[in-house]
């Protein structure tokens, strides 16, 4: 089969070889992998900036969706002809994650899923939201489960909360989209006044422009009625971490998640005295991605693609991606 193999660090090293179709063993799933989607973390990887001491060759990519062409001896949840995605933490099935299943990761710890076949564990498989087409599916292990950890499993958001989201990038949008569907109002930033448009019409009730109003926490504040906002999807880090403290409503939530921003320095003071709640976030279960599919089958949504790339243009992908120049989710389809 056709697989992508990082064989060193650098764009140039990610090159398509071939390897073995593998054989599922007795509780693995066989998936012909149809599309895949991109994360920030895939481009980091890649670049030898996520884990320089990443074990080469390594299939990249968490994310992907496919059908099951064959089943282990002992599998019983699923079977050829299902269509199901990967999970992000193929050993993290419920309740809390430990060291041993946040060493589960795929596409780094463990190979990852960029490739023709991926033989995955049973428990490491969820079937998709039947509405979804197969690259919509393929944008749910990573950023939208990140973003529903943020929200929902963990930050516990009710109807008539104000959130904050930064950026436009995939876990980004997923959060304004979860947020829209429980009845919570958005605040979301951007470099791009044509990619704030473009939330609006996905129901974003203020945007700001963070190039023009570097000191966009104080304005976030204002719109929500100068008591702050109840929690943000903190995807910037050192860059914006003061900022998005600044935006916060006192006792107020900031679900700790990305690297986008660089910088430093956090304001410690206004977390203590503000009682500010800081809960990192490392994607989440499979316990809670049933629970998030259940909730986007029965709100029929629909992820936000970018832009559809082919298999043999993987590292253009990238490329597009780190350009910045998305909005929402870049795939990859055969
Ligand atoms: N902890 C976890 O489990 C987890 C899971 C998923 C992702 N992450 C992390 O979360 C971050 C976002 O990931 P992603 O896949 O959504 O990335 P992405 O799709 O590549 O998002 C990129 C977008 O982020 C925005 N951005 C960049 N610099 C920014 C800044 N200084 N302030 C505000 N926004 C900025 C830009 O939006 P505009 O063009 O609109 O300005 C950019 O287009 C990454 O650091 C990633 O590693 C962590």
């Amino acid at each position: 089969m056709k697989a992508y193999q990082i064989e060193e660090f650098g764009l140039d090293g990610l090159r398509i070889a071939d390897r073995p179709k593998p054989e599922p063993g007795p509780r693995q799933v066989l998936i012909r992998m149809q599309a895949w989607s991109l994360n920030y973390r895939d481009l980091l990887t890649a670049k030898g900036l996520y884990n320089p001491r990443l074990k080469m060759p390594r299939i990249p990519f968490s994310d992907g969706a496919g059908e099951v062409v064959a089943v282990g001896t002992e599998v019983t949840s699923v079977k050829p002809g299902d269509r199901v995605t990967s999970t992000f933490f193929e050993g993290w099935k419920s309740g809390a994650a430990t060291d041993a299943t946040a060493r589960t990761a795929l596409g780094a710890e463990r190979e990852g899923v960029l490739a023709e076949y991926a033989a995955l564990d049973e428990d490491g498989v969820i079937p998709m939201p039947a509405h979804l087409t197969y690259a919509e599916a393929s944008t749910l292990p990573c950023a939208a489960l990140t973003a529903w950890n943020a929200l929902v499993a963990e930050g516990k958001i009710n109807s008539g909360d104000t959130i904050l989201t930064l950026g436009t990038g995939g876990v980004s949008i997923f959060a304004l989209q979860f947020a829209r569907m429980h009845g919570a109002r958005v605040v979301i930033t951007s470099s791009s006044d044509e990619k704030l448009a473009k939330a609006r019409q996905l129901g974003a009730v203020h945007t700001i422009n963070y190039k023009n109003t570097p000191d966009w926490g104080k304005k976030v504040r204002e719109f929500a009625g100068g008591r702050g906002v109840d929690l943000v999807v903190e995807v910037g880090g050192g860059g914006t971490f003061n900022q998005s403290a600044a935006a916060l409503r006192r006792g107020g939530t900031m679900s700790l998640i990305g690297v986008l921003a660089s910088g430093g320095g956090a304001n410690v003071l206004s977390i203590l005295m503000n009682g500010i709640r800081v809960q990192g976030i490392f994607v989440g279960s499979g316990e809670m991605f049933a629970a998030m599919n259940r909730a986007v089958e029965a709100n029929q949504m629909h992820p936000v693609i970018d832009r559809i790339f082919a298999f043999d243009k993987a590292r253009e992908a990238l490329e597009y991606m780190e350009s910045a120049r998305h909005f929402g989710k870049i795939c990859i389809q055969i």
